[in-house]
């Protein structure tokens, strides 16, 4: 047990899926894992482990923002020896190089989070995803029928979902950002100080270039695919 997550050691499975929405978690473990097993509500942050395709799997919520994401994160790899990470969550458009519901698979973040300015005295950190995991994934999504197209390229981890500067998101753009959530950058810094492997994969589920939004269920069929991409990859990798 470790101070946010209720599971015993052993519980949880090397490989771990990590949506933002406990109740995402729920509905992956459900829908893609057998025997799923719930090892902790801790504040109603729900993780599951079953197995999928013969692995054992488990899918842990992350909560939202670096903040909360760091502390599962943290407390998965350094308490329950968690090799692989892969966070599956949902992401703005930043470009009309991306669109609606379309896939991003992370293959660095950008961020204006405070977090790494502290943990680096000022320095600039570049978080980057794990190679196997990142190559995996796009062979993955190679091999799979999609209904969206699939993109490799930079999230900006914002720090407020309300932004205060908007005009902030260009100079990323113009420097390939193509998406906009909330805790790639933490996540990837945090899987390198462990020697662990993390990579981030998001659909695009709102637009800030065209103001369009998914609804829920629309959002469920292209989430599906995100899964079994994160699955396919997370389980290939070496
Ligand atoms: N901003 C930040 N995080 C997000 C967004 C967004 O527009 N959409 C999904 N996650």
């Amino acid at each position: 047990m470790s101070t946010h997550i209720a599971a015993a050691t052993g519980e949880i499975a090397p490989i771990v899926l990590f949506p933002g929405d406990p109740l995402r978690a729920k509905w992956i473990a459900e829908t893609f894992l057998s025997d799923a097993v719930l090892y902790t509500e801790t504040r109603g942050m729900l993780g599951f482990t079953g197995t999928w395709n013969g692995h054992r799997v488990s899918v842990q919520g992350s909560g939202m923002g670096q903040p909360s994401m760091a502390i599962y994160a943290n407390e998965l790899f350094n308490e329950y020896d968690v090799q692989k990470i892969v966070r599956v969550g949902s992401c703005g458009g930043l470009t009309e190089k991306v669109g609606m519901r379309d896939i991003i698979i992370a293959n660095g973040a950008c961020t204006d989070s405070g977090i790494n300015r502290v943990r680096f005295n000022g320095l600039d950190y570049a978080p980057v995803a794990d190679f196997a995991l990142l190559r995996a994934a796009v062979e993955a999504s190679e091999e799979m029928p999609l209904s969206s197209s699939v993109h490799v390229g930079l999230l900006f981890s914002s720090d407020q979902f309300y932004s205060t500067r908007p005009e902030l998101n260009e100079a990323f753009v113009k420097h390939g950002a193509l998406g906009v959530e909330m805790e790639t950058s933490g996540l990837y810094t945090l899987a390198a100080y462990y020697g662990r492997q993390a990579l981030s994969i998001c659909t695009v589920s709102d637009h800030l270039v065209t103001g369009e939004e998914t609804t829920a269920k629309e959002r469920e069929q292209t989430f599906g695919d995100m899964i079994e991409i994160a699955l396919r990859a997370a389980t290939a990798a070496g």
